[in-house]
């Protein structure tokens, strides 16, 4: 039997008092809670038959992802159509983008279609910021460069305080190529705005230089980073970021950083494994513990995805463009 979703929490301007999410990073930890609460009760609606509700009803969602996705983009795609908006996807494939025509100018033209919304990713630090000083939408940052990636990080939160029931104290590694993830800056952002110890597992050449100003415990050895931690977080190797060569092999990468059962037993005995997702198995993962369900979060981290992205929309909603444009 499933239970009656709790009633949605009013979108409070003063709660959430932005017009776009760009990134964790400048956010509070009430403004963190809000958004993480809004989170529950739509995994709660998204499990009943009738997952629909009409609060974006007449609202128009674009998403423009100028990099590949799967679950981001199906995922906003999901929340947008649940709250009952209108969503529309383009991508860089088969757009003017490929006829040259620049970021600001795309975006000039979306623009003037009146969209509510813009969920925008890109492969630029910093570009999806740019574009939200030149529209008049609100504008969600679905992943810039190796930059930010907020809605990722937040539906982690979920995820985590769903499990463990809450986020303050707990120890999270977040293992792999920290150096080319926006889904790890953002993590940490989070998870130091909510009071959890954050250690970083990496070679040297996969971290940022200035890792430790991060608010993070540098770690190169999986055996010692791992031990005692509540949570493991796996990252992709972004081999499509990288110019050169960062490791000297895929499986001597595995060897040292891959997670394994061997590695996993020196975290806590209940410690949860997660992984954003792309997944290379026997790169970053061993097969066993990404299916071991007991472990691994990682089909719980989609399902919250929808949810997360759900409760963002609802949040921003507030303060969503409310305008007749002027006759000509
Ligand atoms: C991540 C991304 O695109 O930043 N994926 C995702 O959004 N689930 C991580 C990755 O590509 O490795």
């Amino acid at each position: 039997m499933t239970a009656p979703a709790p009633a949605a929490v009013a979108a409070s301007p003063e709660r959430f008092p932005h017009r776009d999410l760009l990134g964790i990073e400048g956010l509070t930890a009430e403004q963190i809670g809000y958004l993480l609460d809004k989170s529950d009760s739509y995994v709660a609606q998204n499990r009943q038959v009738d997952k629909r509700s009409a609060l974006l009803r007449g609202r128009t969602l674009v998403n423009l992802f100028f990099e590949s996705s799967t679950r981001t983009r199906t995922s906003f795609e999901l929340a947008g159509k649940r709250l009952g908006a209108d969503v529309i996807n383009m991508s860089a494939e088969g757009s003017s983008i490929k006829k040259g025509e620049t970021l600001i100018d795309t975006a000039m033209t979306l623009n003037a279609m009146h969209p509510d919304v813009l969920v925008v990713r890109h492969q630029e630090s910093g570009a999806v910021s740019l574009l939200a000083q030149k529209v008049s939408c609100a504008v969600i940052n679905a992943g810039d460069g190796s930059h930010e990636h907020p809605t990722q990080a937040l539906l982690d939160a979920v995820t985590i305080r769903r499990r463990k029931g809450r986020l303050r104290g707990l120890v999270v590694a977040i293992c792999g190529d920290i150096l080319h993830s926006r889904v790890a800056r953002s993590n940490i952002h989070l998870l130091n705005i909510m009071g959890a110890r954050v250690r970083v597992i990496a070679p040297p050449t996969l971290l940022p230089t200035a890792a430790s100003q991060l608010g993070v415990e540098v770690f190169h050895d999986m055996r010692k980073g791992l031990a005692g931690c509540d949570i493991v977080m796996m990252l992709r190797l972004q081999s499509e970021r990288m110019q050169g060569s960062f490791v000297p092999s895929i499986s001597e990468y595995f060897h040292f950083y891959g997670l394994d059962t061997e590695k996993l037993a020196y975290a806590k005995p209940d410690a949860m494994v997660m992984h954003p997702g792309p997944m290379n198995r026997g790169v970053e993962i061993d097969t066993e513990i990404a299916d071991d369900i007991s472990r691994s979060a990682i089909a719980e981290q989609v399902e919250m995805g929808v949810a997360v992205r759900m409760a963002v929309l609802d949040a921003l909603s507030a303060r969503l463009p409310n305008f007749a444009p002027a006759a000509h």
